[in-house]
């Protein structure tokens, strides 16, 4: 059953593996990483000469610019309007009284204004044209696009003023006269063409699809750069342009392609042998493992995605992994998956040292704020910090590298990633810690407050009990911190794991005041031990009322494991000396988890400590050796992969401490320290 469950697990890690992998690349926001790696300056130590024919490619900004200029450049279009021509016979019957003499320079003189009108442009609105300082336009006549030069383009109104000004200057004595002469051309005044915005654009489109995608060409053979000739800008760009050409046929796209996958699958397999071999807490648990693979998986996709919308790297919320894995794996995992993101995110951002860094410092900050995040709310001062902490280092960072990003974009990108990190843990986190049934730190944390109901029960009713938790919870924190397991998980097991005792409280020693009344003496060994035995049941049965997390309630359920309770078997023994031993052992599950172990472990060790007469360094070494060497003979730690090792490690942690806790009492041996457990 159990070799079935492991193959399972095997196969479900090998699937999340095989799909991590293929998404990712599937979703590669790759850029392309300049491909000659030559600067200018350099000195060729032989000469370089092209192998094939090749088209120098102009570079986006410069067709962009190109763009720019003919947009600038480009001529406003002009259609016809069609017009009155001058009516002579109108103007005749005006002027019919008037001095035949004067009548002819009249007539003579309105012809040839209006021929002279005739050589220019009206249009209605000629400043949208001036505006834009084109020095021609192109005018459509029945014989063809005719350039005409803007200057000459007037409004009505300077038409007008034209007109006035002839009439003064043909009648300058007469003002009536001359009053007539405007009165009588002006009706025949009217706009002669239009802007043709249609047309503008359609001659604009054409003109930028006619933009050149190369600005050169480089023929076989032909000498590119000199031996010993420093390189210059152009050569340079030829080197560039030769190998863009090289890397546009199919089969080196292919290998570009195929180097990237081994270069990913590389990263994923360092990582997943790293997580086997030092984390193998995490690697053992396929639940943790999964959230590992698909939270990353997750954060990568979305990654990619900001980076093809925004082309900015600085978007990328890499806060999220850090904050996440902190709280669901504990900090040396949190560094560790920020250094394997980081290289992923740095593959992302075109190959780059710079942005490697650069997550590698974001991920540090995030590590550092995650330390001071006691609960939910405090995200939003988390999140303020690292939105200050991202602009200054992407602000510090684009100036040094002589990016060219604008202040508002820094400040955007900031705002986005931090946010966008911050949203994702508010939202992941009680997700994941609700349907998949993991202990975050945040739970934990929240759980180790002495204002938990049930802590403040057992202060009450069991004040011996709380206090021999409370001594318990630092050990196992700093134990579980030595041997790699989860401190916090060890500490707050430790605070509840004898929640139980609250129910029958003055029968169980540590909170008995006066040794004299022990409720014991007054009943059947038998039934002291059922009452002992009861406070693990009752413990879990509290432990699911106030919806204590499934780790902590194993941690509660597993505390005695199988062990004896000597004293009162020794008592039965007395009486009815056949009497089975089983019966005298707590009928619980033994430890699997090391931060179940270490619980059993220090209970033992607290309880024995208690027992000594002489606080004395030999004895307290000797009895941690005891407690030890008595769980593993009696098989406690038989389905727990806690090793004599790391109880080596736990004892030379705890043993200074305790040491410290009864120093008053302790007595010095002559030096002999690291002795052996056996
Ligand atoms: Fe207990
Ligand atoms: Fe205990």
């Amino acid at each position: 059953m159990k070799e079935g469950k492991k193959a399972k697990d095997r196969l479900i890690k090998l699937f999340s593996i095989l799909i991590f992998s293929t998404l990712f690349i599937l979703f590669f926001p790759y850029k392309e990483e300049k491909v000659y790696r030559m600067r200018i300056g350099e000195i060729p130590q032989e000469n370089i000469v092209a192998p094939f024919t090749f088209k120098i490619q102009k570079t986006e900004e410069e067709i962009e610019k190109e763009k720019e200029e003919i947009l600038k450049g480009a001529s406003f279009v002009l259609s016809p309007i069609l017009r009155p021509s001058i009516d002579s016979e109108v103007i005749k019957l005006q002027i019919e009284n008037i001095n035949p003499v004067i009548k002819k320079t009249f007539l003579r003189e309105a012809k040839k204004l209006y021929k002279e009108i005739e050589d220019y442009v009206i249009i209605e609105n000629p400043d949208t044209i001036r505006k834009k300082e084109a020095k021609f336009v192109i005018l459509l006549t029945p014989e063809g696009d005719k350039i005409f030069p803007s200057e000459k383009i007037m409004s009505m109104e300077e038409i007008r003023s034209m007109v006035k000004k002839r009439a003064k200057e043909v009648f300058p004595f007469d003002p009536q006269l001359s009053f007539l002469f405007e009165e009588l051309i002006s009706p025949f005044i009217s706009p002669n063409y239009r802007i043709d915005y249609e047309e503008t654009e359609l001659r604009k489109e054409k003109l930028i699809s006619k933009i050149q995608k190369y600005r050169g060409i480089v023929y076989k053979g032909e000498i590119i750069a000199k031996k010993g000739e420093p390189l210059t800008k152009e050569e340079v760009e030829k080197l560039e342009a030769m190998e863009k050409f090289k890397d546009e046929s199919f089969f080196s796209r292919f290998l570009k392609f195929l180097k990237r996958y081994i270069l990913v699958l590389l990263v994923i397999f360092f990582g997943y042998f790293s997580i086997r071999f030092l984390f193998p807490e995490i690697y053992g648990d396929t639940k943790i493992l999964l959230i590992v693979i698909y939270n990353t998986l997750l954060f990568l996709l979305i990654s990619g995605i900001l980076i093809k919308l925004t082309n900015n790297p600085f978007y990328i919320p890499f806060a999220f992994i850090p904050f996440f894995f902190y709280f669901v794996c504990g900090r040396r995992f949190g560094v560790f998956i920020t250094i394997i993101t980081a290289i992923f995110t740095a593959i992302y951002s075109g190959m780059s040292y710079f942005f490697f860094l650069f997550f590698i410092l974001i991920g540090k900050s995030g590590i550092l704020i995650s330390r001071y995040l006691r609960k939910r709310f405090d995200l939003i001062l988390g999140f303020l910090f690292l939105f200050i902490t991202s602009f200054i280092l992407a602000y510090f960072f684009t100036s040094y590298m002589g990016f060219q990003i604008k202040l508002s974009e820094i400040l955007l990108s900031s705002l986005i990633s931090s946010g966008v990190s911050i949203i994702g843990i508010i939202t992941l986190l009680p997700f994941e810690e609700k349907i998949l049934g993991i202990t975050t730190d945040f739970i934990l944390l929240e759980l180790s407050s002495p204002d938990h109901p049930l802590l403040k029960r057992l202060e009450e009713k069991a004040p011996g009990t709380f206090e021999h938790s409370i001594q318990i919870s630092e050990l196992a924190r700093i134990a579980a911190e030595r041997i790699g397991a989860n401190p916090l998980l060890a500490k707050v097991g430790a605070l509840f794991h004898d929640i139980g005792k609250t129910e029958n409280p003055k029968f169980f020693i540590e909170n008995q005041k006066n040794p004299a009344e022990n409720p014991h003496d007054k009943i059947s060994p038998t039934v002291s031990v059922t009452i002992i035995q009861n406070h693990v049941k009752k413990g879990v049965e509290l432990a699911k009322k106030y919806a204590l997390p499934e780790s902590i309630i194993r941690i509660i359920e597993r505390h005695h494991g199988t062990l004896l309770i000597t004293p009162f078997y020794e008592k039965a023994k007395k009486i009815n000396p056949n009497i089975p031993e089983e019966e005298f052992r707590y009928k619980c599950p033994k430890p699997e988890k090391k931060e179940e172990a270490i619980i059993m472990l220090l209970d033992g060790i607290e309880a024995k400590i208690r027992t000594l007469e002489k606080y004395e360094f030999q004895s307290i070494s000797e009895t941690i050796d005891s407690v030890i060497n008595h769980r593993f003979a009696d098989g406690q730690f038989d389905e727990c992969e806690i090793t004599r090792k790391d109880m080596e490690k736990i004892k030379y942690a705890i043993l200074p401490i305790l040491i410290h806790r009864f120093h008053s009492r302790v007595i010095y041996p002559p030096l002999k320290v690291k002795e052996k457990i056996v």
